[in-house]
């Protein structure tokens, strides 16, 4: 049977955290795990330049991003996982897309609304991202796209523009549809907002022992509960929620609902039980993270192998749009 065709994309952040992972790697495993699909996975170094960076930093991002996917299951056998710029077409379709687009779309998008807020210069980049985001997908006619829940907008929109143009020059591409995990918003160890690297409040998924500790130990739990003896809500808790809920199991639920409740266990034993779930979960990808970064040889053949897979891929699709285009 033809395996499904489904294709994601990851910013090179450098330290890939647990809201990533929740929300949107482990939805990729899961589909690859059941064998009916074949992802083609993009780490999307042309998005990340939209916001200011250091230029000395960018392949060690690039490459621990590889390495943490590859240590959570994406492999040769399963995947094509490959780093955006190496694939022209990408930009090359992005422009053709641009010209389907209307100014009045992209600004609607949260996003951008967020990420341009307060600043008085606005990049273009910033403003057109949703636009390479769609040339990502289309290129390769994926129908399926695993993302987390803020990038639905972003597929609404890829679809508008992919009805547009197959409208204006006939049908092209297939309207790409969102898959989405289990996993809702994962919050930030403030829990004031989502889980983001530039907040300062992400779990890594590569911390384990002391450092992870330290992390936990500063996380807000529920606010309400200012003494060990006061009873707590588990439910108003950050912690419960965002991480207990998906690393530990019902049983550990049950124990802490319980606990919690009737204060006879303090958030410290509530969080170490939550330091030994994660470990056990997560220590096995931070073992396989740090073999793949001392051998950083298979990292860099897989990138480059699925690069030239996903050239051929890109062009064939470029030279149907150059011709119904008209410009060739
Ligand atoms: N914008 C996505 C994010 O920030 C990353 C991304 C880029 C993406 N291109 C994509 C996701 C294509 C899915 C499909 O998470």
């Amino acid at each position: 049977m033809r395996k499904k065709r489904f294709f994601s994309g990851i910013q090179p952040t450098g330290e890939i955290h647990i809201g990533n992972y929740l929300g949107a790697i482990k939805n990729w495993l899961n589909l690859l795990e059941s064998g009916e699909y074949e992802g083609i996975i993009s780490i999307v170094d042309y998005h990340a330049i939209t916001m200011p960076y250091e230029k000395k930093e960018m392949q060690d991002r690039i490459r621990k991003c590889a390495a943490t996917l590859m240590a959570c299951g994406v492999n040769p056998d399963n995947s094509l996982l490959f780093v955006q710029s190496q694939v022209p077409q990408h930009t090359e379709l992005s422009w053709i897309l641009t010209c389907s687009s209307n100014m009045g779309e992209l600004e609607r998008m949260t996003q951008y609304k967020d990420k341009s807020k307060g600043s008085e210069s606005i990049g273009v980049g910033l403003f057109s991202y949703p636009i390479l985001q769609t040339a990502d997908i289309v290129l390769y006619k994926a129908p399926f796209v695993p993302v987390g829940e803020d990038q639905i907008q972003h597929l609404e929109l890829a679809r508008e523009i992919v009805r547009r143009f197959n409208k204006r020059f006939g049908k092209v591409f297939p309207e790409p549809k969102p898959i989405l995990g289990e996993a809702k918003r994962i919050m930030g160890l403030d829990g004031g907002s989502k889980m983001s690297k530039s907040l300062g409040n992400s779990i890594s998924l590569t911390d384990s022992g002391k450092p992870l500790w330290k992390k936990l130990a500063s996380a807000k739990t529920d606010e309400k509960r200012k003494l060990r003896t006061d009873p707590g809500v588990p439910e108003d808790c950050n912690v419960y929620n965002s991480y207990h809920l998906y690393f530990s199991s019902s049983e550990d639920h049950n124990k802490i609902q319980e606990g919690c409740t009737s204060a006879s266990m303090g958030c410290v034993d509530c969080k170490k039980i939550l330091l030994a779930n994660m470990e056990k979960s997560l220590g096995p990808i931070a073992e396989r993270y740090q073999e793949l970064m001392e051998t950083p040889q298979q990292i860099d053949d897989f990138l480059q192998k699925s690069a030239i897979k996903c050239r051929e891929i890109a062009e064939e699709t470029m030279q149907e749009v150059r011709q119904k285009m008209g410009l060739r």
